[in-house]
């Protein structure tokens, strides 16, 4: 090969490698903004826990926030919401959660740690749906004895405030309990809990 030769082949590779870069280079012009979000979201979708700050949380409420992109229920459950629990269990396919899916921990009557706090991944256990948050008691459209809970407009799937299903729905099992522990009083981590 002569010197020519070997000059003319390094500049060919050096012009592919240029143009390589150039559309790199433009890509990243393209997105600087998703580009700026991207380790936090690519931490996010790989599981990263995620801090909820509980202290706002009155009793009653329930807030929502996102955990390997599904939405993660926190619900500050008040005495007579736990009282009343129990009221469920012969409507429920699976009561005492035996068949569910929830951390060790969380395998107890109010599937929860402490049992006023609840955390619970908000999605449906048939298709996916989220469901409503309905506190209320005794609503026309669930009848005389809903004591709160959870119903999926999907396909009509009720669960009780542990998220726990009804029988006769369609979804053949209670809500799935993520992993999570508490930082302080008033700060739950969810998705890690070692
Ligand atoms: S997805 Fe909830 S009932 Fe079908």
């Amino acid at each position: 090969m002569s010197e020519q030769q070997v000059d003319n082949s390094k500049r060919r590779f050096l012009l592919i490698a240029s143009s390589a870069v150039g559309a790199v280079a433009t890509a990243g012009v393209a997105v600087p903004f998703v580009a700026s979000f991207f380790p936090s979201e690519r931490a996010k979708a790989a599981g990263a826990p995620v801090e909820v700050d509980i202290s706002k949380l009155e009793p009653g409420q329930k807030i929502t926030v996102e955990w390997r992109g599904k939405p993660v229920w926190v619900v500050n459950r008040t005495p007579e919401m736990l009282k009343d629990l129990s009221k469920n269990d012969p409507k429920l396919l699976d009561p005492k959660s035996d068949a569910s899916d929830q951390p060790e921990y969380c395998h107890n009557a109010t599937r929860s740690i402490k049992p006023e706090i609840w955390v619970a991944t908000g999605v449906c256990t048939h298709l996916g749906c989220s469901p409503t948050f309905r506190p209320d008691l005794a609503p026309a459209d669930l009848g005389p004895d809903w004591v709160g809970g959870f119903y999926c407009p999907c396909h009509g799937s009720k669960f009780d405030l542990a998220g726990r299903v009804f029988s006769g729905v369609p979804a053949p099992i209670n809500l799935v309990i993520p992993p999570h522990k508490y930082l302080t009083d008033s700060t739950i981590l969810v998705g890690e809990d070692k």
